[in-house]
Protein backbone atom coordinates (compact mmCIF):
# COMPACT_ATOMS: atom_id res chain seq x y z
CA UNK A 1 0.00 0.00 0.00
CA UNK A 2 0.93 3.47 -0.59
CA UNK A 3 1.21 5.77 2.41
CA UNK A 4 -0.76 9.00 2.67
CA UNK A 5 1.20 11.79 2.44
CA UNK A 6 2.06 13.34 5.84
CA UNK A 7 0.93 17.20 5.80
CA UNK A 8 -1.09 19.69 5.41
CA UNK A 9 -1.43 20.30 1.88
CA UNK A 10 -2.49 16.67 1.39
CA UNK A 11 -5.15 15.92 -1.06
CA UNK A 12 -8.45 13.70 -0.08
CA UNK A 13 -8.89 11.05 -3.07
CA UNK A 14 -11.93 8.78 -3.56
CA UNK A 15 -11.55 5.20 -3.61
CA UNK A 16 -11.40 4.36 -7.39
CA UNK A 17 -8.36 6.80 -6.87
CA UNK A 18 -7.12 5.02 -4.65
CA UNK A 19 -6.63 1.59 -6.85
CA UNK A 20 -5.96 3.31 -9.70
CA UNK A 21 -2.36 4.78 -7.94
CA UNK A 22 -2.13 1.44 -5.65
CA UNK A 23 -2.25 -0.33 -9.14
CA UNK A 24 -0.04 1.83 -11.06
CA UNK A 25 2.71 1.77 -7.97
CA UNK A 26 2.51 -2.03 -8.50
CA UNK A 27 2.46 -1.93 -11.22
CA UNK A 28 5.78 0.17 -11.69
CA UNK A 29 7.50 -2.32 -9.08
CA UNK A 30 6.71 -5.15 -11.36
CA UNK A 31 8.54 -3.37 -13.76
CA UNK A 32 11.55 -2.05 -11.98
CA UNK A 33 11.58 -5.50 -10.12
CA UNK A 34 11.01 -8.92 -11.76
CA UNK A 35 10.76 -7.55 -15.74
CA UNK A 36 14.27 -5.85 -15.38
CA UNK A 37 15.64 -9.04 -13.74
CA UNK A 38 14.39 -11.09 -16.36
CA UNK A 39 15.49 -8.88 -19.20
CA UNK A 40 19.04 -8.66 -17.73
CA UNK A 41 19.10 -12.10 -18.41
CA UNK A 42 17.66 -12.08 -21.33
CA UNK A 43 20.79 -10.02 -22.33
CA UNK A 44 23.03 -12.30 -20.65
CA UNK A 45 21.90 -15.34 -21.61
CA UNK A 46 21.41 -14.56 -25.74
CA UNK A 47 22.41 -11.18 -26.49
CA UNK A 48 25.65 -11.08 -24.83
CA UNK A 49 26.47 -14.82 -26.46
CA UNK A 50 24.95 -13.91 -29.80
CA UNK A 51 27.08 -10.44 -29.59
CA UNK A 52 30.29 -12.38 -29.01
CA UNK A 53 29.56 -14.69 -32.06
CA UNK A 54 28.78 -11.04 -34.21
CA UNK A 55 31.46 -9.19 -33.47
CA UNK A 56 33.92 -11.19 -31.72
CA UNK A 57 34.04 -8.88 -28.19
CA UNK A 58 31.61 -7.79 -25.94
CA UNK A 59 29.50 -4.73 -26.05
CA UNK A 60 31.91 -1.60 -24.68
CA UNK A 61 29.23 0.59 -23.58
CA UNK A 62 25.30 1.75 -22.99
CA UNK A 63 24.56 2.93 -26.47
CA UNK A 64 25.58 -0.59 -28.15
CA UNK A 65 23.63 -2.59 -25.29
CA UNK A 66 20.78 -0.41 -26.07
CA UNK A 67 21.33 -0.87 -30.07
CA UNK A 68 21.19 -4.33 -29.33
CA UNK A 69 18.23 -4.66 -27.38
CA UNK A 70 16.15 -2.12 -29.28
CA UNK A 71 14.55 -5.22 -31.71
CA UNK A 72 14.36 -7.49 -28.77
CA UNK A 73 10.65 -8.31 -28.09
CA UNK A 74 11.08 -8.61 -24.01
CA UNK A 75 12.84 -5.03 -23.70
CA UNK A 76 9.84 -3.24 -26.22
CA UNK A 77 7.27 -4.68 -23.84
CA UNK A 78 9.19 -3.44 -20.91
CA UNK A 79 9.50 0.02 -22.31
CA UNK A 80 5.86 -0.05 -23.39
CA UNK A 81 5.15 -0.91 -20.01
CA UNK A 82 7.46 1.50 -18.18
CA UNK A 83 6.07 4.44 -20.60
CA UNK A 84 2.78 3.81 -20.11
CA UNK A 85 3.09 3.44 -16.19
CA UNK A 86 4.65 6.81 -16.10
CA UNK A 87 1.64 8.04 -18.55
CA UNK A 88 -0.16 6.47 -15.81
CA UNK A 89 1.06 8.27 -12.57
CA UNK A 90 0.49 11.76 -13.69
CA UNK A 91 -3.41 10.36 -15.07
CA UNK A 92 -3.91 8.89 -11.65
CA UNK A 93 -3.37 12.41 -9.33
CA UNK A 94 -4.39 14.88 -11.49
CA UNK A 95 -8.11 14.53 -11.37
CA UNK A 96 -7.80 14.72 -7.85
CA UNK A 97 -5.37 17.85 -8.10
CA UNK A 98 -8.11 19.35 -10.47
CA UNK A 99 -10.93 19.05 -8.37
CA UNK A 100 -9.69 21.06 -5.65
CA UNK A 101 -7.24 22.68 -6.86
CA UNK A 102 -9.41 26.18 -6.24
CA UNK A 103 -9.64 24.76 -2.06
CA UNK A 104 -5.51 23.35 -1.97
CA UNK A 105 -4.49 27.21 -3.35
CA UNK A 106 -6.79 28.87 -0.42
CA UNK A 107 -4.94 26.38 1.75
CA UNK A 108 -1.67 26.65 0.61
CA UNK A 109 -2.12 30.77 0.97
CA UNK A 110 -3.22 30.30 4.48
CA UNK A 111 -0.43 28.06 5.98
CA UNK A 112 2.48 29.57 4.32
CA UNK A 113 4.06 32.38 5.97
CA UNK A 114 4.57 35.12 3.62
CA UNK A 115 8.40 35.75 4.97
CA UNK A 116 9.38 32.16 3.98
CA UNK A 117 9.12 32.56 0.05
CA UNK A 118 9.89 34.97 -1.85
CA UNK A 119 8.89 34.67 -5.85
CA UNK A 120 10.10 36.88 -9.25
CA UNK A 121 7.74 37.24 -11.41
CA UNK A 122 9.71 38.86 -14.07
CA UNK A 123 11.96 35.49 -14.23
CA UNK A 124 12.58 34.04 -17.19
CA UNK A 125 11.68 30.65 -16.58
CA UNK A 126 14.42 28.16 -18.82
CA UNK A 127 14.07 26.50 -21.69
CA UNK A 128 14.55 22.94 -19.98
CA UNK A 129 11.51 23.52 -17.67
CA UNK A 130 9.61 25.42 -20.20
CA UNK A 131 9.77 23.99 -23.04
CA UNK A 132 9.08 20.30 -22.22
CA UNK A 133 7.03 17.83 -20.63
CA UNK A 134 9.98 16.85 -18.45
CA UNK A 135 10.01 13.13 -17.36
CA UNK A 136 6.31 12.84 -19.07
CA UNK A 137 4.40 15.55 -16.14
CA UNK A 138 2.07 17.30 -18.09
CA UNK A 139 2.71 20.81 -17.78
CA UNK A 140 6.04 20.02 -16.22
CA UNK A 141 6.91 22.24 -13.03
CA UNK A 142 5.94 25.56 -13.82
CA UNK A 143 2.87 25.60 -15.51
CA UNK A 144 -0.29 28.01 -13.55
CA UNK A 145 -3.74 27.93 -14.18
CA UNK A 146 -5.05 30.11 -11.29
CA UNK A 147 -3.45 33.09 -8.98
CA UNK A 148 -1.55 31.43 -6.06
CA UNK A 149 -1.35 28.25 -7.91
CA UNK A 150 0.24 25.22 -6.33
CA UNK A 151 -1.21 22.62 -8.48
CA UNK A 152 2.40 21.81 -10.44
CA UNK A 153 3.63 21.21 -6.61
CA UNK A 154 0.45 18.86 -5.98
CA UNK A 155 0.85 16.67 -8.99
CA UNK A 156 4.66 16.30 -8.46
CA UNK A 157 4.02 15.35 -4.62
CA UNK A 158 1.61 12.95 -5.38
CA UNK A 159 2.55 11.61 -8.26
CA UNK A 160 6.20 10.70 -6.81
CA UNK A 161 4.40 9.14 -4.18
CA UNK A 162 2.88 6.66 -6.84
CA UNK A 163 5.98 6.72 -8.86
CA UNK A 164 8.23 5.95 -5.85
CA UNK A 165 6.06 2.82 -4.81
CA UNK A 166 7.36 3.36 -0.81
CA UNK A 167 11.43 3.13 -1.82
CA UNK A 168 12.05 6.60 -1.65
CA UNK A 169 11.46 7.89 1.87
CA UNK A 170 7.91 8.35 4.32
CA UNK A 171 7.77 11.67 2.74
CA UNK A 172 9.69 11.02 -0.47
CA UNK A 173 12.71 12.50 1.57
CA UNK A 174 14.92 9.75 2.12
CA UNK A 175 17.65 11.25 -0.23
CA UNK A 176 17.71 14.67 2.30
CA UNK A 177 17.88 13.12 5.27
CA UNK A 178 20.51 10.64 3.93
CA UNK A 179 23.10 13.51 2.54
CA UNK A 180 22.74 15.26 5.52
CA UNK A 181 23.12 12.77 7.63
CA UNK A 182 26.14 11.26 6.17
CA UNK A 183 27.18 15.12 6.90
CA UNK A 184 27.04 15.13 10.07
CA UNK A 185 27.97 11.57 10.79
CA UNK A 186 31.15 11.81 8.48
CA UNK A 187 32.14 15.10 9.17
CA UNK A 188 30.89 15.48 13.22
CA UNK A 189 33.13 19.05 13.53
CA UNK A 190 31.67 20.48 10.15
CA UNK A 191 28.73 22.57 11.56
CA UNK A 192 26.71 24.49 8.50
CA UNK A 193 25.51 27.72 9.50
CA UNK A 194 23.67 28.26 5.79
CA UNK A 195 22.55 25.50 3.72
CA UNK A 196 20.86 26.44 0.03
CA UNK A 197 19.52 23.82 -1.85
CA UNK A 198 19.32 24.23 -5.76
CA UNK A 199 16.32 23.35 -8.02
CA UNK A 200 14.24 22.26 -4.64
CA UNK A 201 10.94 21.60 -6.45
CA UNK A 202 8.40 21.07 -3.25
CA UNK A 203 11.57 20.70 -0.82
CA UNK A 204 11.58 16.58 -0.15
CA UNK A 205 14.93 16.89 0.38
CA UNK A 206 15.17 20.67 1.63
CA UNK A 207 13.36 20.10 4.96
CA UNK A 208 15.42 17.33 6.63
CA UNK A 209 18.40 19.50 6.16
CA UNK A 210 16.52 22.18 8.54
CA UNK A 211 15.22 19.39 11.14
CA UNK A 212 19.07 17.60 10.68
CA UNK A 213 20.62 21.01 11.96
CA UNK A 214 18.20 23.01 13.41
CA UNK A 215 20.86 25.95 13.76
CA UNK A 216 21.21 26.47 10.41
CA UNK A 217 19.86 29.14 7.88
CA UNK A 218 18.25 26.89 4.98
CA UNK A 219 17.74 28.13 1.76
CA UNK A 220 15.51 26.31 -1.21
CA UNK A 221 15.72 28.15 -4.83
CA UNK A 222 13.79 27.31 -7.55
CA UNK A 223 12.81 28.22 -10.81
CA UNK A 224 9.34 27.30 -11.21
CA UNK A 225 6.94 29.75 -9.03
CA UNK A 226 3.86 26.94 -8.14
CA UNK A 227 6.24 24.30 -6.51
CA UNK A 228 7.75 27.23 -4.49
CA UNK A 229 4.56 27.80 -3.22
CA UNK A 230 3.64 24.51 -2.53
CA UNK A 231 6.94 24.02 -0.93
CA UNK A 232 6.91 26.50 1.61
CA UNK A 233 3.21 25.27 2.79
CA UNK A 234 4.16 21.92 3.07
CA UNK A 235 7.44 22.81 5.34
CA UNK A 236 5.10 24.48 7.77
CA UNK A 237 3.62 20.97 8.19
CA UNK A 238 6.99 20.06 9.43
CA UNK A 239 7.80 23.02 11.43
CA UNK A 240 10.55 23.40 9.32
CA UNK A 241 11.91 26.93 8.92
CA UNK A 242 12.79 26.92 5.23
CA UNK A 243 13.15 29.98 3.09
CA UNK A 244 12.16 29.47 -0.52
CA UNK A 245 13.38 31.71 -3.69
CA UNK A 246 12.51 31.87 -7.39
CA UNK A 247 15.99 32.10 -8.73
CA UNK A 248 17.54 30.60 -11.27
CA UNK A 249 20.81 28.25 -10.01
CA UNK A 250 22.25 29.22 -12.97
CA UNK A 251 22.62 33.08 -12.27
CA UNK A 252 22.47 33.53 -8.41
CA UNK A 253 21.74 36.72 -6.27
CA UNK A 254 23.43 35.59 -3.57
CA UNK A 255 26.56 37.09 -2.36
CA UNK A 256 29.85 35.40 -2.61
CA UNK A 257 30.68 32.91 0.23
CA UNK A 258 27.48 33.33 1.64
CA UNK A 259 26.87 29.06 1.94
CA UNK A 260 28.60 26.41 3.95
CA UNK A 261 27.05 23.74 1.89
CA UNK A 262 25.43 24.05 -1.34
CA UNK A 263 23.22 21.27 -1.90
CA UNK A 264 21.08 19.46 -4.90
CA UNK A 265 19.73 17.00 -5.65
CA UNK A 266 18.11 14.98 -9.07
CA UNK A 267 18.78 18.40 -10.32
CA UNK A 268 22.30 17.97 -12.58
CA UNK A 269 20.48 15.56 -14.76
CA UNK A 270 17.76 17.60 -15.97
CA UNK A 271 20.13 20.72 -17.18
CA UNK A 272 21.60 21.49 -20.61
CA UNK A 273 25.60 20.61 -20.01
CA UNK A 274 26.00 24.59 -20.36
CA UNK A 275 23.89 25.31 -17.45
CA UNK A 276 25.42 22.38 -15.40
CA UNK A 277 28.68 24.45 -16.01
CA UNK A 278 27.22 27.92 -14.84
CA UNK A 279 25.76 26.30 -11.92
CA UNK A 280 28.47 24.39 -10.38
CA UNK A 281 30.29 27.70 -11.06
CA UNK A 282 28.09 29.69 -9.15
CA UNK A 283 27.72 26.64 -6.32
CA UNK A 284 31.64 27.56 -6.40
CA UNK A 285 31.06 31.26 -5.76
CA UNK A 286 28.54 31.44 -3.35
CA UNK A 287 30.05 29.02 -0.90
CA UNK A 288 32.30 29.99 2.38
CA UNK A 289 36.19 28.69 1.91
CA UNK A 290 35.66 25.47 3.65
CA UNK A 291 31.62 24.73 2.73
CA UNK A 292 30.91 21.94 0.66
CA UNK A 293 29.12 21.48 -2.53
CA UNK A 294 26.95 18.25 -2.56
CA UNK A 295 25.28 16.46 -4.98
CA UNK A 296 23.34 13.43 -5.56
CA UNK A 297 22.73 11.91 -8.58
CA UNK A 298 22.39 9.02 -10.61
CA UNK A 299 25.82 7.44 -10.79
CA UNK A 300 28.12 8.57 -13.70
CA UNK A 301 28.03 5.86 -16.75
CA UNK A 302 31.55 5.61 -16.10
CA UNK A 303 31.44 3.93 -13.15
CA UNK A 304 29.11 1.05 -14.21
CA UNK A 305 29.35 -2.12 -16.75
CA UNK A 306 27.79 -1.61 -20.24
CA UNK A 307 24.53 -2.95 -18.95
CA UNK A 308 24.27 -0.86 -16.09
CA UNK A 309 24.74 2.38 -18.35
CA UNK A 310 22.16 0.93 -20.82
CA UNK A 311 19.12 0.16 -18.31
CA UNK A 312 19.61 3.36 -16.09
CA UNK A 313 19.71 5.80 -19.77
CA UNK A 314 16.32 4.48 -20.63
CA UNK A 315 14.90 7.72 -19.25
CA UNK A 316 17.15 9.75 -21.30
CA UNK A 317 15.57 7.94 -24.30
CA UNK A 318 12.13 7.18 -23.48
CA UNK A 319 11.25 8.91 -20.40
CA UNK A 320 11.16 13.12 -22.37
CA UNK A 321 14.55 13.43 -19.84
CA UNK A 322 16.52 14.40 -22.98
CA UNK A 323 19.70 15.91 -20.57
CA UNK A 324 19.81 13.20 -18.67
CA UNK A 325 22.31 10.69 -20.42
CA UNK A 326 24.84 13.70 -21.52
CA UNK A 327 24.92 14.56 -17.52
CA UNK A 328 25.84 10.61 -17.21
CA UNK A 329 28.63 10.76 -19.55
CA UNK A 330 30.76 13.15 -17.86
CA UNK A 331 33.42 13.11 -15.33
CA UNK A 332 31.82 14.63 -12.09
CA UNK A 333 35.56 15.28 -10.72
CA UNK A 334 36.37 16.95 -13.93
CA UNK A 335 33.09 19.18 -13.97
CA UNK A 336 34.13 20.20 -10.08
CA UNK A 337 37.25 20.98 -11.35
CA UNK A 338 35.99 23.59 -14.53
CA UNK A 339 34.14 25.16 -11.84
CA UNK A 340 36.93 26.42 -10.11
CA UNK A 341 37.00 23.30 -6.77
CA UNK A 342 40.73 22.11 -6.87
CA UNK A 343 40.59 18.06 -8.04
CA UNK A 344 42.30 16.86 -4.70
CA UNK A 345 38.66 18.47 -2.43
CA UNK A 346 36.64 15.86 -4.70
CA UNK A 347 34.56 13.43 -2.93
CA UNK A 348 32.15 10.98 -4.01
CA UNK A 349 30.25 7.93 -2.00
CA UNK A 350 27.49 5.75 -2.14
CA UNK A 351 25.03 5.09 0.68
CA UNK A 352 22.05 3.49 1.93
CA UNK A 353 18.69 4.90 2.25
CA UNK A 354 19.21 6.49 5.86
CA UNK A 355 15.24 6.24 6.91
CA UNK A 356 15.80 2.27 6.05
CA UNK A 357 19.00 1.58 7.83
CA UNK A 358 20.15 1.85 11.29
CA UNK A 359 22.28 4.71 12.26
CA UNK A 360 25.41 2.09 13.13
CA UNK A 361 24.70 0.18 9.81
CA UNK A 362 24.65 3.49 8.21
CA UNK A 363 27.43 5.05 10.22
CA UNK A 364 29.42 1.56 8.82
CA UNK A 365 28.54 1.86 5.10
CA UNK A 366 29.72 5.21 4.63
CA UNK A 367 33.41 4.82 6.20
CA UNK A 368 34.04 2.31 2.99
CA UNK A 369 34.85 3.58 -0.66
CA UNK A 370 31.98 3.32 -3.06
CA UNK A 371 30.61 0.59 -4.40
CA UNK A 372 28.72 1.01 -7.67
CA UNK A 373 26.97 -1.56 -8.80
CA UNK A 374 23.38 -1.95 -10.49
CA UNK A 375 21.12 -1.16 -7.09
CA UNK A 376 23.25 2.36 -7.02
CA UNK A 377 20.18 4.69 -8.02
CA UNK A 378 18.12 2.35 -9.12
CA UNK A 379 14.23 2.42 -7.38
CA UNK A 380 14.48 -1.30 -5.57
CA UNK A 381 14.18 -2.41 -2.31
CA UNK A 382 18.45 -2.73 -2.66
CA UNK A 383 18.46 0.82 -3.63
CA UNK A 384 21.53 3.06 -2.68
CA UNK A 385 22.13 6.78 -3.54
CA UNK A 386 25.19 8.51 -5.31
CA UNK A 387 26.72 11.45 -4.63
CA UNK A 388 29.45 13.89 -5.28
CA UNK A 389 30.65 17.01 -4.88
CA UNK A 390 33.96 19.08 -3.32
CA UNK A 391 35.28 21.05 -0.36
CA UNK A 392 35.86 24.49 -1.62
C1 LIG B 1 13.95 16.79 -10.65
S1 LIG B 1 13.49 18.27 -9.96
C2 LIG B 1 14.49 18.31 -8.50
C3 LIG B 1 13.95 17.48 -7.39
C4 LIG B 1 14.27 17.98 -6.01
N1 LIG B 1 15.61 18.47 -5.90
C5 LIG B 1 14.04 16.88 -5.00
O1 LIG B 1 15.03 16.33 -4.50
O2 LIG B 1 12.89 16.58 -4.72
C6 LIG B 1 14.24 19.56 -10.90
C7 LIG B 1 13.83 20.96 -10.41
O3 LIG B 1 14.78 21.90 -10.90
C8 LIG B 1 14.13 23.09 -11.27
N2 LIG B 1 15.01 23.77 -12.21
C9 LIG B 1 15.32 23.45 -13.48
N3 LIG B 1 16.23 24.29 -13.97
C10 LIG B 1 16.55 25.16 -12.98
C11 LIG B 1 17.46 26.24 -12.85
N4 LIG B 1 18.23 26.62 -13.88
N5 LIG B 1 17.54 26.87 -11.66
C12 LIG B 1 16.77 26.50 -10.60
N6 LIG B 1 15.88 25.51 -10.69
C13 LIG B 1 15.78 24.83 -11.84
C14 LIG B 1 12.80 22.63 -11.82
O4 LIG B 1 11.83 23.67 -11.78
C15 LIG B 1 12.48 21.46 -10.90
O5 LIG B 1 11.71 21.88 -9.82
Amino acid sequence: MIRELQHDMGLRTAKDERSRQEFIAALRGHVLGPMADSMRRRFEEQHLPQLHRDTGKAPENGAQVHEQMQNDDYFRAYSAVRYNAQEMVFRSVIPAVDRQLDELNQRGRAIRNDRDIALDPSLDVPRNVANIDVHLAPGSYHSEYAADDVAAGAIYDNSINVFAFNQMGRNIDDIGWTMANYLRLKFPDFSPARILDCGCTVGHNTVPWKLTFPEADVHGIDVSAPVLRYAAARARGFDADVNFTQMNATAMQFDDNEFDVVFSSMFLHELPLKDIHLFLSEAFRVLKPGGLLLNMELPPNASLGPYDQFYLDWDSYYNNEPYYKTYRDQDNRDLCQRAGFARDRYREFVAPRYTYTNEATFRKEIETTPRFDEHTGTLTEDLRWYAFGSWK
